[in-house]
């Protein structure tokens, strides 16, 4: 299972240190929120600081746009050399054509779910998507808690996967701590997001290590 802390919950002010003290904890993915203010009601930070960051990490980069023209950002954070792209499919009329474009680039896309958006929306477009990520906390803020509800899309997607040859991938976002990572695993969730419970900790490796339950001594 792969961690990818969520920099909405870094201090933006050190934005460098807390990009490499995450380098160093072991985060696999970083995750970024783009948030504009209209689809959701809080406004993040754009492409200048992704740009940015990409000079100073060479880590995969998982991009989550909360916004109502996620078309609008795709070439140009494809030149970022981003990895993933999700984005919330109701903000878009021409799904398809979106993920075709996002593929076009070799970038992973998915459609990001939010607690009351059903799993079976993915029926449409289940073979031309790579992931799903499955909020388990409504889209908007970082620290809010975890909604359990999360736990029966996993094993829909679960089944799902048994028509495909190459799975799609699980993110879940929002929420995510020591006490259900175990249990995410467990479901099936192959890369989990988490802002507030990594970065309020004093020790990033410590807060880290923790989401692994696989892997804790
Ligand atoms: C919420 C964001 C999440 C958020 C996670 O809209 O999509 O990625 O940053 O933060 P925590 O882990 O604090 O819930
Ligand atoms: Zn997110």
């Amino acid at each position: 299972m792969k961690i990818s802390p969520s920099i909405l919950a870094a201090d933006f002010l050190k934005l460098e240190v807390e990009v490499n003290r995450l380098k160093k904890a072991g985060a696999d993915l970083l995750h970024f929120d783009i948030m504009d203010g209209h689809y959701v009601p809080n406004l993040t930070f754009g492409i200048p600081i992704i740009k940015k960051i990409r000079e100073i990490c060479s880590l995969p980069f998982d991009i989550h746009l909360m916004v109502t023209n996620p078309d609008n950002y795709i070439q140009e954070l494809a030149s970022l050399d981003v990895d993933y792209i999700s984005w919330h499919p109701e903000t878009v009329y021409h799904n398809h054509r979106l993920i075709e474009k996002i593929k076009s680039y070799g970038i992973k896309a998915g459609w990001a779910l939010n607690p009351a958006t059903p799993v079976n929306i993915t029926d449409s477009v289940y073979i031309d998507l790579d992931f799903v990520l499955l909020m388990s906390v409504n889209p908007g803020f970082s620290g809010q808690s975890f909604l359990p509800i999360v736990y029966d899309k996993i094993a829909k997607i679960i089944d799902l996967n048994r028509q495909r040859q190459i799975p799609l991938e699980i993110q879940v976002d929002g929420g995510v701590n020591a006490d259900n990572a175990p249990l995410l695993a467990q479901a099936g969730a192959d890369i989990l997001v988490a802002g507030s419970f990594i970065l309020n900790n004093p020790d990033y490796y410590k807060a880290v290590t923790a989401l692994r339950p696989i892997y804790r001594g």
